[in-house]
């Protein structure tokens, strides 16, 4: 397992849910452990009643005629159904007469621009509505529409929420991409995709530094013959090229625009967005996510997850791009249709100083935070001050994602930004689940640090071996769903195959997360790590795969074998295990590891930069040619290995491998 965690701080705590949670909650919709386990018991005897009613919240141009047809691995939710996200998100509220409530609280990272020293937009849903249809028609106008996929590669800026909205009005689809990403991404997806227009921004802001984004579109745009438009927010007004003909500003194709753009009726299995993400092999693949069941599913856990109420001054902030799963269902699609105000912060945490993130909860009296185990570990090594230099008073609940929690980073959230007295939810899911699959609900679960508790609604997981027999208490195992969600991934974007191989050929008919896990005497599940080679670096998910093709690229490298190591803060950190040909041999001095790291963040991206590089004569192999990943992973992270390595080609390797310091 790639996750390697190893907590110093033994921690069997168990926390209650707190009597100051419920004084400062009038509403809480799952109040105790006799509720939830009823309503999960509904939702498994009767899940098509279950979903139906959740389903009814929200608005549906037509009803379904059947809320959920199955043969797997392919599933249909709300067959027949006709909706819009779009409208579902503004409208609704403006049609419930909100339109002049905040939804979307957005903060700039530059800090001089006006009075108070901040650059502060607040959209109303009538703002929303203005803004969104105003660039849809702006597509329209550039002969997008439905079944055509869009691809977004931009800042944190409002108009990223915009245009995802805008897509989502007129039915085409988004691929948003990561601005971290490297313009050789950019060209991999935009090809799969077969996306002809990119929005994108002239820069983003980043701890004070312009990241030009438009400039990565270009060099895409050189390497690809697809796309046709390349439209540019002016964000920082840094020097860019353009391409007259194939170049548009933002605001110049939305000036003449209507403020008023039709939804389109989708047919809920109509695609709403692609979304890459890295996998065991290959490159990163399109998760599909189509329009009503990821809806229902991302706005009805948002609504138990963070106990969201409309109109009792709630504020929800997560910190996560936009560019990953967690941003499109918890920045945007699950938080709107909830009616509570959403924040969205466009640079670093620590800029122009480590206390920004709770400076902000002052200033905008944020009532839940949501972020990553590994944000939580660089706060803790920033130090306490910088919390308690802030009134954090107004938090509720606090959350996290993407990795496991270790007890410490648990303990140091709970006491020091929750104040002891907020619930913490440890969110276990990835982006082909759409939203939140395992986690405990505040005032209601009592929860137990480093373990995500229970089952969201609806969710059948389960551990099993790999007959697919439930495994008994603390015993590790897969982790698997064994019936279909709303929120589930239709399949990965032109490749039947690899949806088959990837989550349905290990356990007959059942979905496999490919994460291993036990449950405890109480039920409670504990996730241990991937079991294949995708490796979570600072709560970002990548595969050993990409970085290794990355590393040959390089006309130096003959073959490379790139593991996770456990990192203080990013919980994985990259080693990478290179052999280099034999012109460049004697190349191993730290200039070199250098411009080997390099050439990784030019063909990935920073993310994928590796921490440690060591050379070798030769990998070690089994005799059937296999990667011993187990083995490097050990000797990455200084272990002894306890693996057994009969099958291992050369003996001498071992030594050498050690050896080779960083
Ligand atoms: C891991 C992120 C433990 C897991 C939403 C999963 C977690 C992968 C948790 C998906 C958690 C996510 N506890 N592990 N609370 N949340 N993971 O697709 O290994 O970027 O399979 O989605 O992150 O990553 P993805």
């Amino acid at each position: 397992m790639s996750q390697a965690i190893t907590s110093v701080l033994h921690e069997d705590r168990v926390f209650e849910p707190s009597d100051a949670f419920r004084r400062r909650n009038r509403t809480v919709h799952c109040p105790d452990m006799a509720t939830y386990r009823a309503l999960y018991r509904r939702s498994m005897d009767d899940p098509e009643g279950f979903w139906a009613e959740m389903a009814s919240h929200y608005h549906w141009f037509r009803q379904w005629n059947k809320v959920l047809e199955w043969e797997c691995p392919d599933a249909q939710w709300f067959v027949g159904a006709r909706t819009n996200v779009a409208f579902n998100c503004i409208d609704r509220q403006i049609v419930a007469g909100l339109g002049d409530q905040v939804a979307i609280i957005w903060e700039g990272e530059p800090t001089t621009t006006d009075p108070d020293g901040h650059e502060i937009r607040r959209l109303t849903y009538s703002d929303l509505k203005r803004e969104v249809c105003r660039f849809a028609n702006a597509l329209k106008s550039l002969g997008v529409g439905r079944g055509d996929v869009v691809t977004l590669y931009m800042g944190m800026v409002p108009e990223l929420a915009i245009a995802m909205l805008a897509c989502a009005r007129i039915g085409a689809a988004h691929s948003v991409i990561f601005g971290g990403f490297a313009a050789s991404a950019i060209v991999d997806r935009v090809e799969d995709a077969k996306s002809s227009i990119i929005v994108t921004c002239d820069g983003a802001w980043r701890r004070g530094h312009v990241v030009p984004l438009k400039a990565s579109v270009d060099e895409a745009c050189a390497r690809t013959t697809l796309i046709r438009h390349v439209v540019c927010l002016k964000r920082c007004d840094n020097a860019i090229g353009w391409t007259s003909g194939r170049d548009l500003w933002w605001h110049e194709i939305c000036a003449t625009q209507s403020d008023d753009c039709p939804c389109e009726e989708m047919e809920s299995e109509d695609l709403l967005f692609l979304l890459y993400t890295s996998g065991s092999t290959g490159k990163p693949k399109g998760v599909r996510h189509t329009t009503g069941g990821y809806m229902v599913f991302t706005a009805t856990t948002a609504r138990y997850t963070y106990n969201l109420v409309p109109g009792e001054g709630q504020v929800y902030f997560c910190t996560a791009d936009i560019g990953w799963i967690t941003g499109h269902s918890y920045v945007v699609y699950g938080i709107l249709p909830n009616r509570v105000p959403t924040v969205m912060y466009e640079g670093a945490p620590n800029f122009p100083q480590e206390d920004r993130f709770w400076e902000m909860v002052e200033r905008h009296k944020i009532t839940h935070f949501y972020t990553a185990p590994t944000a939580i570990r660089a706060f803790m090594k920033w130090g306490d001050e910088h919390p308690k230099k802030h009134d954090l008073s107004s938090l509720i609940v606090l959350g996290t994602v993407g990795e496991p929690i270790n007890p410490e980073a648990w303990i140091w959230y709970h006491e020091t930004i929750g104040g002891s007295r907020c619930p913490i939810v440890d969110t276990m899911w990835q982006t082909e689940t759409g939203g939140h699959i395992i986690t405990p609900l505040p005032g209601c679960t009592p929860t137990v640090p480093g373990s995500c508790t229970l089952p969201v609604f609806g969710i059948d997981a389960a551990i099993v071996n790999e007959r697919g027999e439930e495994l008994p208490p603390n015993q590790g195992g897969l982790l698997v769903i064994r019936r279909p969600w709303p929120g589930m991934l239709r399949g990965i974007h032109g490749d039947r195959e690899r949806y088959l191989e990837t989550y349905w050929s290990k356990v007959p008919g059942m979905y496999v997360a490919g994460d291993g896990a036990r449950r405890d005497e109480r039920g409670y599940f504990w996730i241990m790590g991937r079991i294949d080679d995708v490796i979570n670096v600072s709560g970002h998910r990548l595969g050993t795969m990409e970085i290794e093709s990355a590393l040959v690229s390089h006309p130096a490298v003959v073959e490379a074998a790139v593991v996770g190591i456990p990192h203080e803060i990013k919980g994985t950190g990259i080693a990478a295990f290179v052999t280099l040909a034999p012109t460049h041999t004697g190349a191993t001095n730290d200039a070199f590891r250098r411009e080997l790291c390099d050439h990784v963040t030019k063909e990935i991206g920073a993310i994928a930069r590796p921490d440690m590089i060591r050379f070798a004569g030769a990998l070690p192999k089994t005799r059937s040619g296999k990667i011993m990943r187990r083995l490097l992973r050990d000797i990455a992270a200084g272990k002894e290995s306890m693996q057994d390595t009969t099958t291992l080609e050369d003996f001498s390797l071992l030594a050498q491998l050690r050896e080779s310091d960083e």
